[in-house]
């Protein structure tokens, strides 16, 4: 029986991988003699991995162009509405797990509101930056800020930094572990706010 995989090769394999934090730690624990099973759930998640960071490099990229279409024919100001009605929606979600962190932990609420961020980040969000929603639309006020449509490759990686981290809490969550939930919890409020410095007015 030979071992393919050896937790090393494993490591630096998915270390470059984003949102696969969860499953190395994971691989970590687990008995020697279980390597080689795993190496069978780690080659396919790699390949998993791997799609999903091409599609998203591809969707990263187009997204901001190809806002029309995906915006489903809303009104500039509706586009802008629309928006800060999903970010208000995930910050709800995101207080109540901090909420759970900090008193009584329940599984089955983290998990419901790690599931309702995760739904909204990977719903295409880019297409609510359409053109014309850089700015206030009458009474719509924006806190947009103009470099957002210019710096679209930087942007496209913030949201994809974003996605893998709302999906990591997903799955992290849904596996109940307090501790890890903390951790998957602390890297998406970080992928938040690094949106948020360079691209959201105060
Ligand atoms: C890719 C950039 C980006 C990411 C990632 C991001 N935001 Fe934002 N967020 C913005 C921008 C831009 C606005 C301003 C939208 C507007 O006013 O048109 C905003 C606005 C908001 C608002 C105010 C909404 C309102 O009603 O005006 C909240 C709350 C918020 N974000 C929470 C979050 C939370 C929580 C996360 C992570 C789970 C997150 N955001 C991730 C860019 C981002």
């Amino acid at each position: 029986m030979s071992l393919k995989y050896s937790p090393f090769t494993l490591i630096r394999q998915f270390s470059s991988l984003a949102g696969s934090r969860n499953l190395l730690y994971r691989a970590a624990r687990l008995p020697i003699t279980d390597w080689n099973k795993h190496a069978t759930k780690c080659k396919k998640m790699e390949i998993i991995l791997m799609k999903r960071t091409i599609t998203r490099t591809v969707l990263g990229l187009f997204a901001f162009a190809l806002a029309t279409t995906a915006s489903a024919g809303l009104k500039p100001e509706e586009q802008i509405q629309y928006r800060q009605a999903g970010y208000s929606f995930m910050s709800w979600n995101m207080g109540k797990i901090k909420a759970n962190l900090e008193g009584d932990f329940s599984q089955d609420q983290v998990a419901k509101a790690a599931n309702a961020i995760a739904a909204i980040a990977n719903s295409g969000m880019g297409a609510l930056f359409g053109p014309g929603t850089d700015k206030d639309i009458g009474a719509v006020k924006t806190r947009v800020k103009p470099e957002l449509f210019q710096n679209g490759e930087e942007v496209g990686q913030l949201a994809r930094d974003f996605m893998d981290a709302a999906d990591n809490l997903a799955e992290v969550a849904a596996e109940g572990e307090k501790s890890e939930v903390q951790a998957a919890f602390g890297d998406l409020g970080k992928a938040c706010k690094s949106c948020h410095e360079k691209y959201r007015a105060d």
